[in-house]
């Protein structure tokens, strides 16, 4: 659809996300003519700005990492910058005024409500909103991550904004779900014939889904102690992704047949209880190595606590999809920071043929690499030349977006920010997904707890503790790894 004539209210709006993520992505949007003319964006936050301080901290902090080619368009996007100061469960309510006041006399614009702020302001803003009447029929709210540390708190986040907002009117964020790449699998499943009839437990030995990235966590203790690999990118980002490459052909493109096929892999999952979460999940944390600190001597506001030595910066699970065209397909995630290299990928491995006639030869793999070069390889057997016997070599039929498409590739939140002012809310998590995600998340997470044992140390730059590796090899299978990438 097309964008709607829209206010963009962003809670947070002076924070790390806004400055690094929204506000960019906002000016890409102007710039390839994807606003509305007059839409505004109203940064809310407690700094005390005015609108042309706030317009001076995003002409220092964001010019240098958007491509101004026309300055004069800069400053038209400057200009569709303002800022109220509020400061959420304070008795001082000038600020709603104040928010109020730049909303009236438009009323028929849609209002789309940003709150890139901690969960627990989610629905005090919420709240305040509809007590200072400005939650109208074209109003949308945004929820960033995360949403709730468990289902409980899930729950009550989305209860409390389900109470005045909605379920249509609510976009829940995982910006995986705006990455091209992750889109391109619906494409690659759904608009090819080949794929589909092999995609199953009969063709399909096994799909490894990875997330590794070099960073550490500098400066995040304070939110990654009580977070962890599973919270932070197992529940919603390669949640998201298995669901992608597991669901079913929806009957149509639209909001509601995507993501009822979704949350039917959730529910499918087989869950992991008990005494199978040692069996079926690893938890790595990094220590250090050359000039690399470990987890615990990150340099932070806050020193280590009990939760800090017990938070995985890694996870490895081997999960399972209790449905026909699953049953007995392993579906390895694996995610971990300080990894030898950042790349995600979801790597479907065939089986092997059924009967060989040469010597050698290894199963198939289809590669779906969605960062840093997107991209699509197949590998497949080929006879090495020569006269002597036949060998055979894997080699790759390769697809590099990059290459192949020459148009700029959109940042994750630059789709999604357009898809919301749009009011098109398929690449966004409805409430039963994230529920289910946490339904399965939750026992794991409580096994976890009870176990006095720490997370197998690993050293920072490597690909996890042995344990991960142990997890495939007892079924004689291995991770996809290339450390040479
Ligand atoms: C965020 C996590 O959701 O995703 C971070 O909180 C993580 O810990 C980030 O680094 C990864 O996103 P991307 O787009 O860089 O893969």
């Amino acid at each position: 659809g097309q964008p709607h004539l829209a206010d963009l209210v962003v809670f947070g709006g002076t924070g790390d996300l806004s400055m690094r993520k929204l506000i960019p992505a906002l000016y890409h949007a102007d710039r390839d003519g994807r606003l509305a003319p007059q839409t505004r964006v109203i940064a809310m936050s407690r700094g005390g700005l005015t609108d042309d301080d706030f317009r001076g901290k995003v002409d220092a902090e964001v010019r240098g990492q958007v491509p101004i080619d026309d300055p004069e368009m800069w400053q038209r996007f400057l200009g569709r910058l303002h800022h109220v100061s509020v400061d959420v469960g304070s008795d001082d309510k000038s600020g709603w005024d104040g928010l109020a006041k730049l909303l009236a006399g438009h009323e028929e614009r849609d209002r789309v409500y940003y709150l890139a702020s901690p969960p627990r302001t989610f629905g005090p803003f919420c709240r305040e909103l509809q007590g200072a009447g400005l939650v109208t029929p074209h109003s949308r709210v945004v929820l960033e991550k995360p949403l709730g540390n468990d289902l409980r708190s899930a729950q009550a986040i989305n209860d409390e904004v389900g109470a005045i907002f909605d379920e249509h009117q609510i976009f829940r964020i995982d910006h995986y779900l705006g990455k091209e790449t992750v889109q391109n699998l619906l494409v690659l499943r759904f608009a090819n014939a080949f794929l589909e009839p092999i995609w199953n437990s009969l063709w399909i030995d096994h799909v490894q889904i990875t997330v590794a990235e070099t960073v550490g966590t500098p400066g995040r203790r304070g939110y990654y102690d009580h977070a962890g690999a599973l919270r932070d990118m197992v529940q919603n980002h390669l949640l998201q992704l298995l669901t992608l490459t597991a669901m079913e052909a929806p009957a149509r493109n639209d909001r509601e047949a995507v993501r009822d096929e979704k949350v039917k892999v959730l529910q499918a999952l087989r869950p992991i209880i008990g005494g199978e979460v040692g069996r079926f999940t690893v938890r790595g944390q990094y220590t250090e190595a050359g000039d690399m600190p470990g987890y615990l001597d990150e340099p932070g506001s806050t020193p280590p606590t009990e939760a800090s030595r017990q938070v995985e910066t890694f996870t490895a699970i081997r999960a399972e999809i209790k449905n026909w065209r699953w049953a007995g397909v392993p579906f390895y995630l694996r995610t971990g920071k300080r990894m030898p290299y950042r790349r995600s990928e979801i790597v479907v491995q065939f089986k092997d043929v059924p009967h060989s006639i040469f010597p050698g030869g290894s199963p198939n793999r289809l590669i779906l690499r969605l960062q840093p070069e997107e991209g699509i390889e197949l590998h497949i057997m080929a006879k090495e030349p020569g006269a002597g016997e036949t060998t055979l070599r894997p080699v790759p039929l390769s697809l590099s977006f990059g290459e192949t498409f020459t148009a700029r590739v959109p940042e994750a939140y630059e789709r999604l920010l357009t898809d919301v002012l749009a009011g098109n809310p398929t690449l966004f998590m409805r409430r039963d997904e994230v529920e289910a995600a946490w339904r399965w998340i939750d026992p794991i997470l409580e096994a976890w707890k009870a176990d006095p044992a720490l997370p197998e140390p690993y050293a920072a730059g490597t690909t996890g503790p042995a344990a991960a590796h142990e997890l495939l090899s007892r079924s004689g299978r291995a991770w996809h790894d290339q450390e040479d990438v």
